[in-house]
């Protein structure tokens, strides 16, 4: 963050304890936890500061604070640990275990963090952030909202919410209906980390800061837009939690209709949360599932391959997999935007797991030009242009346009105009949860997901979930590890005429 945003940050952010519950988990030592301590570095943490990590496990100040520093060790971007950093950063940190299903373990709670205001000055200000498994987001926010001694008289209160926000639209809606009974929207932060990335916040900056590339951003320009998320790794130990998500609602439903949103939205009329929010609703709302051709969908499942010359196993063999799992790693889907700017123009997505790398990325390319002057006196065809935002890991922007062969002739090759963030801009990028959570310290809802916006992105997508469970989706197809996803996928964009990217 610059220097400049640290300022004015420091001037509007108020004291405020950060609550965690299920503090003793995976999210909370490989990204939060680390994302505070890089924050308290950064000097962006507000002076008067405390966390309280809640959880089930037993465990003391001492027991947790030696804990996280192993993580920070681990996970933190800025190393090595400095000691006196470390020692004023340890002193905020608690720890309370706790049942999130028992009532005097809120009570008790709320105690802890009377005392904690009254040592540390946070002024009653809350920040309650639920990482837990969602079996369990119910229970708190209800036992936060009942309890009305965690929320003093003057403070504030928030509530962040982790992502998966629902399993389907009705899951979803009757959420959203629970966490309004205790929490006004203006109060929940609904979390999708990829919001917080740089480039993805990006995408907006490189369109509405720039005169050159609104002009032909819409349906007279642009062919169609294809977007990628790839991974390399398969599902680790996280059998059980992918086995009822799958990619679809992994990263599909989050994740990769953001970015579709974000690539198609009209310009906002302010860049507040309720304008760009309003946008993101309009893309949504008016999106559709291309089902010309079956159901929209291509599903594969990873076998048996190579991953980077490693040998690994297919999906069927993992760890708390089912011998006969219909769950899906791999998903394209083609979408259309409905609406003056993009009718017509497709958006193509695809994601998977054990692919060949890992890379985020969207491309839009441009229709050819009107009249191919050059085609006869090349041997390939002439390629149109594309540009390409790259999001993870290697994050920048891309340019493809045919450029003069040197030599007698007039041979076009494609060549790249690139730019790199991380050449250009010598500082790290912070973590997307860094800036989330300052965010919400801000009250700053614009790069978290509203009600009505994950509403929004599962009525697209339950139906289709609703469509593989009565067996009328597409079907099942395996692919090896370490390939671009099964056959069907490259049928499946071949029928308009097109091909994934070659990445
Ligand atoms: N891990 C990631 O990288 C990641 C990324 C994106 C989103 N998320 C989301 O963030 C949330 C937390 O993820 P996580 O990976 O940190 O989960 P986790 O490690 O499985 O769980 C976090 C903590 O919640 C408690 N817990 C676990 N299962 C529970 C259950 N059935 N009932 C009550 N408490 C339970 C445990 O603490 P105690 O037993 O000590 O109470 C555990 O340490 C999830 O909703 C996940 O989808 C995680």
């Amino acid at each position: 963050m610059s220097p400049e945003l640290g300022t004015i940050l420091m001037r509007t952010l108020s004291p405020n304890i950060l609550v965690i519950f299920g503090a003793s988990g995976d999210l909370t030592h490989r990204k939060l936890i680390p994302a505070l301590y890089n924050l308290m570095c950064d000097g962006m943490l507000p002076e008067n500061f405390a966390m309280v990590g809640f959880a089930r496990k037993p465990n003391t100040n001492e027991g947790y604070r030696a804990d996280i520093r192993q993580t920070v060790e681990k996970f933190s971007r800025t190393k090595p640990i400095n000691e006196a950093v470390w020692a004023r950063f340890e002193t905020m940190m608690h720890y309370q275990q706790g049942d999130y299903s028992t009532s005097a373990d809120y009570e008790k709670l709320a105690e802890r963090l009377s005392t904690i205001d009254a040592a540390q000055g946070t002024n009653g200000n809350r920040l309650f952030y639920i990482a837990t498994p969602p079996e369990v987001y119910t229970a708190i926010t209800e036992h936060i909202g009942l309890t009305q001694s965690l929320k003093p008289e003057g403070g504030w209160s928030r509530i962040i919410i982790e992502k998966p926000f629902g399993t389907d639209l009705a899951s979803a809606r009757s959420l959203n209906e629970h966490v309004h009974r205790f929490f006004d929207e203006q109060q929940i932060f609904r979390i999708d980390h990829y919001l917080g990335k740089e480039t993805v916040q990006n995408i907006l900056v490189f369109r509405f800061a720039n005169g050159i590339f609104e002009p032909i951003w819409n349906r007279n320009y642009v062919d169609h837009v294809q977007i990628t998320v790839a991974e390399d790794i398969g599902i680790g130990n996280r059998g059980s939690y992918y086995e009822k998500s799958g990619v679809v609602r992994d990263i599909i439903q989050n994740h990769g209709l953001q970015l579709i949103a974000l690539t198609a939205m009209e310009p906002p009329i302010e860049l507040d949360a309720l304008s760009v929010r309003n946008e993101k609703v309009k893309v949504l709302k008016s999106m559709r599932i291309d089902d010309a051709h079956g159901d929209g969908t291509v599903r594969g499942q990873y076998g048996p391959g190579k991953v980077d010359g490693q040998v690994v196993s297919g999906y069927l063999q993992e760890e708390q997999v089912a011998g006969d799992s219909q769950t899906e790693t791999y998903l394209a889907m083609k979408f259309y935007v409905d609406n003056w700017r993009w009718a017509g123009v497709p958006f193509y997505i695809r994601s998977g797991k054990r692919l060949p790398l890992r890379t985020t990325e969207i491309a839009i390319q441009f229709k050819l030009p009107p009249l191919l002057l050059f085609s006869h006196n090349t041997a390939a065809a002439i390629e149109p242009n594309e540009l390409v935002l790259n999001i993870q890991p290697e994050e920048g922007i891309s340019i493809k346009f045919g450029s003069k062969e040197p030599g007698s002739g007039e041979k076009v090759q494609p060549v790249n105009m690139n730019f790199a963030y991380g050449s250009t801009f010598k500082s790290p990028a912070p973590d997307a949860y860094e800036r989330l959570i300052i965010d919400a310290m801000l009250g700053d809802g614009t790069l978290f997901t509203r009600a009505d916006e994950v509403e929004a992105q599962w009525s697209l997508i339950s139906p289709v979930i609703d469509g593989w469970q009565s067996g009328s989706g597409s079907f099942i197809e395996q692919y090896r590890a370490g390939t671009w996803g099964p056959k069907a996928a490259n049928d499946f964009i071949a029928l308009d005429g097109r091909r994934w990217r070659t990445l």
